[in-house]
Protein backbone atom coordinates (compact mmCIF):
# COMPACT_ATOMS: atom_id res chain seq x y z
CA UNK A 1 0.00 0.00 0.00
CA UNK A 2 2.48 2.78 1.34
CA UNK A 3 4.82 1.48 -1.72
CA UNK A 4 2.29 1.69 -4.38
CA UNK A 5 1.60 5.27 -2.64
CA UNK A 6 5.16 6.52 -3.26
CA UNK A 7 5.61 4.91 -6.88
CA UNK A 8 2.00 6.87 -7.13
CA UNK A 9 3.82 10.04 -6.05
CA UNK A 10 7.21 9.25 -8.28
CA UNK A 11 4.94 8.95 -11.38
CA UNK A 12 3.01 11.87 -11.08
CA UNK A 13 6.04 14.04 -9.81
CA UNK A 14 7.76 12.99 -12.98
CA UNK A 15 5.11 13.88 -15.35
CA UNK A 16 4.75 17.27 -13.67
CA UNK A 17 8.20 17.82 -14.07
CA UNK A 18 8.10 16.61 -17.89
CA UNK A 19 5.46 18.70 -18.08
CA UNK A 20 6.86 22.13 -16.59
CA UNK A 21 10.14 21.45 -18.76
CA UNK A 22 8.18 20.89 -21.84
CA UNK A 23 6.52 24.37 -21.23
CA UNK A 24 9.30 25.87 -20.61
CA UNK A 25 10.10 25.05 -24.47
CA UNK A 26 13.08 28.12 -25.02
CA UNK A 27 14.45 27.38 -22.21
CA UNK A 28 18.21 26.06 -22.84
CA UNK A 29 18.77 22.44 -21.79
CA UNK A 30 22.20 22.82 -21.53
CA UNK A 31 22.70 25.48 -19.36
CA UNK A 32 19.95 25.20 -17.21
CA UNK A 33 20.24 20.94 -16.30
CA UNK A 34 21.43 19.79 -12.97
CA UNK A 35 25.71 20.88 -13.12
CA UNK A 36 26.74 17.40 -12.46
CA UNK A 37 23.82 15.40 -14.75
CA UNK A 38 25.64 17.33 -17.65
CA UNK A 39 28.71 16.99 -16.27
CA UNK A 40 28.50 13.12 -16.89
CA UNK A 41 27.06 13.03 -19.35
CA UNK A 42 29.33 15.15 -20.79
CA UNK A 43 32.38 12.63 -19.85
CA UNK A 44 30.55 9.73 -21.07
CA UNK A 45 29.10 10.70 -24.16
CA UNK A 46 32.26 12.98 -25.96
CA UNK A 47 30.57 12.91 -29.49
CA UNK A 48 29.06 16.01 -29.59
CA UNK A 49 26.24 14.99 -32.04
CA UNK A 50 25.32 12.20 -29.68
CA UNK A 51 25.69 14.95 -26.92
CA UNK A 52 23.53 17.37 -29.48
CA UNK A 53 20.99 14.67 -29.89
CA UNK A 54 20.67 14.14 -26.05
CA UNK A 55 20.38 17.56 -24.90
CA UNK A 56 17.59 18.55 -27.79
CA UNK A 57 15.73 15.45 -26.76
CA UNK A 58 16.19 15.74 -22.82
CA UNK A 59 13.04 14.89 -20.82
CA UNK A 60 10.89 13.84 -24.15
CA UNK A 61 9.51 10.77 -22.86
CA UNK A 62 10.72 7.59 -25.06
CA UNK A 63 8.26 5.87 -26.91
CA UNK A 64 7.33 2.62 -25.64
CA UNK A 65 7.87 -0.53 -27.45
CA UNK A 66 6.63 -4.17 -26.49
CA UNK A 67 9.15 -7.15 -27.31
CA UNK A 68 7.73 -10.55 -28.73
CA UNK A 69 8.42 -13.68 -27.45
CA UNK A 70 8.87 -15.13 -31.19
CA UNK A 71 9.63 -13.14 -34.20
CA UNK A 72 6.67 -11.43 -35.75
CA UNK A 73 6.39 -9.80 -39.07
CA UNK A 74 5.72 -6.30 -39.04
CA UNK A 75 8.66 -6.45 -36.33
CA UNK A 76 9.82 -2.53 -36.70
CA UNK A 77 13.12 -3.53 -35.36
CA UNK A 78 15.61 -6.79 -34.36
CA UNK A 79 12.19 -8.97 -35.58
CA UNK A 80 10.98 -8.97 -32.38
CA UNK A 81 10.58 -5.03 -31.57
CA UNK A 82 6.67 -3.96 -31.86
CA UNK A 83 5.33 -0.15 -30.92
CA UNK A 84 2.98 -0.66 -28.29
CA UNK A 85 0.20 1.95 -28.99
CA UNK A 86 -3.39 0.64 -27.21
CA UNK A 87 -2.17 -2.55 -26.21
CA UNK A 88 -0.01 -4.79 -25.32
CA UNK A 89 -0.29 -7.98 -27.89
CA UNK A 90 -0.80 -11.36 -26.77
CA UNK A 91 3.22 -12.52 -26.16
CA UNK A 92 4.37 -9.54 -25.85
CA UNK A 93 5.93 -7.43 -23.00
CA UNK A 94 6.61 -4.03 -22.64
CA UNK A 95 10.57 -3.28 -22.87
CA UNK A 96 12.67 -0.33 -23.35
CA UNK A 97 14.28 -0.46 -27.44
CA UNK A 98 17.70 -0.22 -25.58
CA UNK A 99 17.04 -3.10 -23.19
CA UNK A 100 16.26 -4.98 -25.62
CA UNK A 101 19.38 -4.25 -28.10
CA UNK A 102 21.27 -5.17 -24.69
CA UNK A 103 20.20 -8.76 -24.27
CA UNK A 104 20.24 -9.31 -28.33
CA UNK A 105 23.59 -8.27 -28.54
CA UNK A 106 25.40 -10.61 -25.57
CA UNK A 107 23.20 -13.73 -25.48
CA UNK A 108 25.85 -15.01 -27.83
CA UNK A 109 28.74 -15.26 -25.56
CA UNK A 110 27.10 -17.54 -22.88
CA UNK A 111 28.05 -21.17 -24.25
CA UNK A 112 26.05 -22.74 -21.61
CA UNK A 113 22.29 -22.05 -21.65
CA UNK A 114 21.67 -22.49 -17.48
CA UNK A 115 21.67 -19.40 -16.96
CA UNK A 116 21.67 -17.55 -13.48
CA UNK A 117 19.82 -14.36 -13.18
CA UNK A 118 20.62 -12.51 -10.03
CA UNK A 119 18.86 -9.42 -9.94
CA UNK A 120 15.60 -10.92 -11.93
CA UNK A 121 12.90 -9.04 -11.37
CA UNK A 122 10.19 -7.91 -13.18
CA UNK A 123 11.62 -9.84 -14.98
CA UNK A 124 12.46 -8.26 -18.78
CA UNK A 125 15.68 -9.51 -19.33
CA UNK A 126 14.86 -13.27 -17.94
CA UNK A 127 11.91 -13.02 -20.02
CA UNK A 128 14.12 -12.34 -23.54
CA UNK A 129 16.70 -14.69 -22.69
CA UNK A 130 14.52 -17.52 -22.14
CA UNK A 131 12.60 -16.64 -25.19
CA UNK A 132 16.19 -16.93 -26.78
CA UNK A 133 16.43 -20.81 -26.06
CA UNK A 134 18.17 -20.17 -21.94
CA UNK A 135 17.27 -22.39 -19.10
CA UNK A 136 16.78 -19.92 -16.22
CA UNK A 137 16.84 -19.62 -12.16
CA UNK A 138 15.85 -16.25 -11.63
CA UNK A 139 16.20 -14.78 -8.18
CA UNK A 140 15.64 -11.63 -6.76
CA UNK A 141 15.41 -10.16 -2.89
CA UNK A 142 12.29 -8.51 -3.09
CA UNK A 143 8.72 -9.65 -2.74
CA UNK A 144 7.24 -7.45 -4.49
CA UNK A 145 9.06 -7.25 -7.58
CA UNK A 146 8.60 -10.64 -7.69
CA UNK A 147 4.97 -10.51 -7.74
CA UNK A 148 5.40 -8.01 -10.70
CA UNK A 149 7.81 -11.04 -12.26
CA UNK A 150 4.88 -13.47 -11.79
CA UNK A 151 2.27 -11.55 -12.98
CA UNK A 152 4.19 -10.59 -16.32
CA UNK A 153 4.36 -14.73 -16.87
CA UNK A 154 1.88 -15.78 -16.25
CA UNK A 155 0.23 -12.92 -18.84
CA UNK A 156 2.35 -14.59 -21.49
CA UNK A 157 1.46 -17.96 -20.12
CA UNK A 158 5.04 -19.06 -19.39
CA UNK A 159 7.13 -20.64 -16.84
CA UNK A 160 10.00 -19.66 -15.02
CA UNK A 161 12.32 -21.25 -12.02
CA UNK A 162 12.08 -17.75 -9.77
CA UNK A 163 13.34 -17.32 -6.46
CA UNK A 164 13.23 -14.89 -3.53
CA UNK A 165 16.84 -15.22 -2.21
CA UNK A 166 19.23 -12.18 -1.20
CA UNK A 167 22.05 -12.89 -3.32
CA UNK A 168 24.60 -11.04 -1.15
CA UNK A 169 23.09 -13.29 1.71
CA UNK A 170 23.32 -16.98 -0.20
CA UNK A 171 25.99 -19.58 -0.09
CA UNK A 172 26.06 -21.44 -3.04
CA UNK A 173 27.88 -25.28 -3.37
CA UNK A 174 28.18 -25.05 -6.59
CA UNK A 175 28.80 -22.75 -9.81
CA UNK A 176 27.84 -21.81 -12.66
CA UNK A 177 28.61 -21.05 -16.32
CA UNK A 178 26.42 -17.94 -17.41
CA UNK A 179 25.76 -15.56 -14.95
CA UNK A 180 23.81 -12.04 -15.68
CA UNK A 181 24.54 -9.31 -13.19
CA UNK A 182 21.24 -6.70 -13.85
CA UNK A 183 22.99 -4.96 -10.45
CA UNK A 184 20.84 -2.50 -8.80
CA UNK A 185 21.73 1.26 -9.46
CA UNK A 186 20.85 5.01 -9.64
CA UNK A 187 18.46 4.57 -12.75
CA UNK A 188 19.98 7.57 -14.50
CA UNK A 189 20.24 6.08 -17.65
CA UNK A 190 16.39 6.20 -17.74
CA UNK A 191 16.08 10.23 -17.17
CA UNK A 192 13.75 10.93 -19.96
CA UNK A 193 11.54 8.84 -18.32
CA UNK A 194 11.95 9.92 -15.07
CA UNK A 195 13.70 13.03 -14.76
CA UNK A 196 13.61 12.82 -11.12
CA UNK A 197 16.76 10.62 -10.96
CA UNK A 198 18.90 13.53 -12.36
CA UNK A 199 17.96 15.59 -8.89
CA UNK A 200 19.02 12.28 -7.15
CA UNK A 201 22.89 12.45 -8.02
CA UNK A 202 25.06 12.69 -5.25
CA UNK A 203 28.44 10.93 -4.50
CA UNK A 204 27.66 9.39 -1.55
CA UNK A 205 24.76 7.78 -2.59
CA UNK A 206 26.56 6.95 -6.14
CA UNK A 207 29.54 5.44 -3.42
CA UNK A 208 27.01 3.47 -1.81
CA UNK A 209 25.55 2.18 -5.35
CA UNK A 210 29.08 1.01 -6.47
CA UNK A 211 29.90 -0.72 -2.77
CA UNK A 212 27.01 -3.00 -3.89
CA UNK A 213 27.64 -3.32 -7.36
CA UNK A 214 30.77 -4.82 -6.57
CA UNK A 215 29.95 -6.56 -4.06
CA UNK A 216 27.28 -8.33 -6.29
CA UNK A 217 30.31 -8.69 -9.14
CA UNK A 218 32.94 -10.22 -6.36
CA UNK A 219 30.64 -12.82 -5.68
CA UNK A 220 29.21 -13.38 -9.16
CA UNK A 221 32.91 -14.26 -9.90
CA UNK A 222 32.96 -16.66 -6.67
CA UNK A 223 30.44 -18.78 -8.11
CA UNK A 224 31.65 -18.48 -12.34
CA UNK A 225 33.13 -21.18 -13.26
CA UNK A 226 36.63 -21.15 -15.28
CA UNK A 227 35.90 -20.58 -19.20
CA UNK A 228 32.56 -19.62 -17.90
CA UNK A 229 30.98 -15.85 -18.91
CA UNK A 230 29.14 -13.10 -16.25
CA UNK A 231 27.45 -10.05 -17.50
CA UNK A 232 27.01 -6.74 -16.11
CA UNK A 233 24.57 -4.56 -16.84
CA UNK A 234 22.84 -1.23 -15.37
CA UNK A 235 20.63 1.30 -16.20
CA UNK A 236 23.11 4.21 -15.62
CA UNK A 237 26.08 6.00 -17.46
CA UNK A 238 27.68 7.24 -14.28
CA UNK A 239 31.28 6.43 -13.66
CA UNK A 240 31.35 4.60 -10.66
CA UNK A 241 28.52 2.28 -11.47
CA UNK A 242 29.97 1.47 -14.80
CA UNK A 243 33.49 1.95 -15.75
CA UNK A 244 34.94 2.18 -12.17
CA UNK A 245 33.24 -1.39 -11.20
CA UNK A 246 34.70 -3.25 -13.86
CA UNK A 247 38.22 -1.35 -13.66
CA UNK A 248 38.30 -2.25 -9.68
CA UNK A 249 36.70 -5.69 -10.89
CA UNK A 250 40.14 -6.44 -13.18
CA UNK A 251 42.31 -5.10 -11.24
CA UNK A 252 41.73 -7.50 -8.54
CA UNK A 253 41.20 -10.59 -10.58
CA UNK A 254 43.91 -10.77 -13.36
CA UNK A 255 42.04 -13.97 -14.63
CA UNK A 256 39.12 -11.89 -15.13
CA UNK A 257 38.92 -10.83 -19.60
CA UNK A 258 36.58 -8.40 -21.33
CA UNK A 259 34.59 -9.19 -25.02
CA UNK A 260 34.22 -6.88 -27.38
CA UNK A 261 30.38 -6.64 -28.12
CA UNK A 262 29.51 -6.05 -31.88
CA UNK A 263 26.59 -3.76 -32.03
CA UNK A 264 27.01 -0.19 -34.05
CA UNK A 265 24.10 0.91 -31.03
CA UNK A 266 26.54 1.00 -28.94
CA UNK A 267 29.59 2.84 -28.25
CA UNK A 268 32.79 1.59 -26.49
CA UNK A 269 34.51 2.60 -23.68
CA UNK A 270 37.39 1.41 -21.97
CA UNK A 271 35.92 -1.43 -19.66
CA UNK A 272 32.60 -1.96 -21.47
CA UNK A 273 29.93 -0.44 -23.67
CA UNK A 274 27.27 2.17 -23.44
CA UNK A 275 23.76 2.16 -25.13
CA UNK A 276 23.96 5.41 -27.76
CA UNK A 277 20.48 6.23 -27.55
CA UNK A 278 21.36 8.69 -31.16
CA UNK A 279 21.36 5.21 -32.94
CA UNK A 280 17.76 4.65 -31.89
CA UNK A 281 16.80 8.49 -33.23
CA UNK A 282 14.61 6.82 -35.46
CA UNK A 283 12.22 5.02 -33.10
CA UNK A 284 12.22 7.75 -30.40
CA UNK A 285 15.50 7.06 -28.68
CA UNK A 286 16.42 4.85 -25.67
CA UNK A 287 17.24 4.47 -22.23
CA UNK A 288 20.85 4.45 -21.51
CA UNK A 289 22.66 1.25 -20.57
CA UNK A 290 26.19 0.12 -19.70
CA UNK A 291 27.11 -3.45 -20.30
CA UNK A 292 30.32 -5.43 -19.79
CA UNK A 293 31.06 -8.83 -20.76
CA UNK A 294 33.53 -10.80 -18.61
CA UNK A 295 34.97 -14.29 -19.02
CA UNK A 296 36.86 -15.78 -16.31
CA UNK A 297 40.04 -17.56 -17.81
C1 LIG B 1 17.66 -3.21 -12.16
S1 LIG B 1 16.50 -4.15 -11.28
C2 LIG B 1 16.46 -5.63 -12.21
C3 LIG B 1 15.65 -5.54 -13.47
C4 LIG B 1 15.48 -6.89 -14.16
N1 LIG B 1 16.75 -7.52 -14.41
C5 LIG B 1 14.73 -6.76 -15.46
O1 LIG B 1 15.35 -6.79 -16.54
O2 LIG B 1 13.50 -6.65 -15.39
C6 LIG B 1 17.43 -4.62 -9.88
C7 LIG B 1 16.80 -5.70 -9.03
O3 LIG B 1 17.80 -6.11 -8.09
C8 LIG B 1 17.12 -6.60 -6.95
N2 LIG B 1 18.10 -6.71 -5.86
C9 LIG B 1 18.69 -5.72 -5.14
N3 LIG B 1 19.52 -6.23 -4.23
C10 LIG B 1 19.48 -7.58 -4.35
C11 LIG B 1 20.12 -8.67 -3.67
N4 LIG B 1 20.96 -8.44 -2.65
N5 LIG B 1 19.84 -9.93 -4.07
C12 LIG B 1 18.97 -10.17 -5.09
N6 LIG B 1 18.31 -9.18 -5.75
C13 LIG B 1 18.57 -7.91 -5.39
C14 LIG B 1 16.03 -5.58 -6.76
O4 LIG B 1 14.99 -6.13 -5.97
C15 LIG B 1 15.60 -5.29 -8.20
O5 LIG B 1 14.50 -6.07 -8.56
Amino acid sequence: MEASKNLNKEKLVNAVLRNIIRNIGEINYKNNIYPDFKKILDKIFSSESIRNYLYDTLFLKPKNYQISLFDKKGALYGKRVLALEKKIFKGCFVQDIGNFEVINSIHKFYKDKNLIDICAAPGGKSILLQSLGFNILAIDKSQNQINKFEENINRLNIKMNIQKIDFLKKKFNYKFNSILLDAPCSALGTFRRNPDVTLKIDQSKMKKHQKTQLEMAERSIKILNKGGFLVYIVCSFHPFETIDVIDKITQKHKNIKIHNIKSDKMIKRKKGYFINPLRFKDFGGSDIFFVSVLEKI
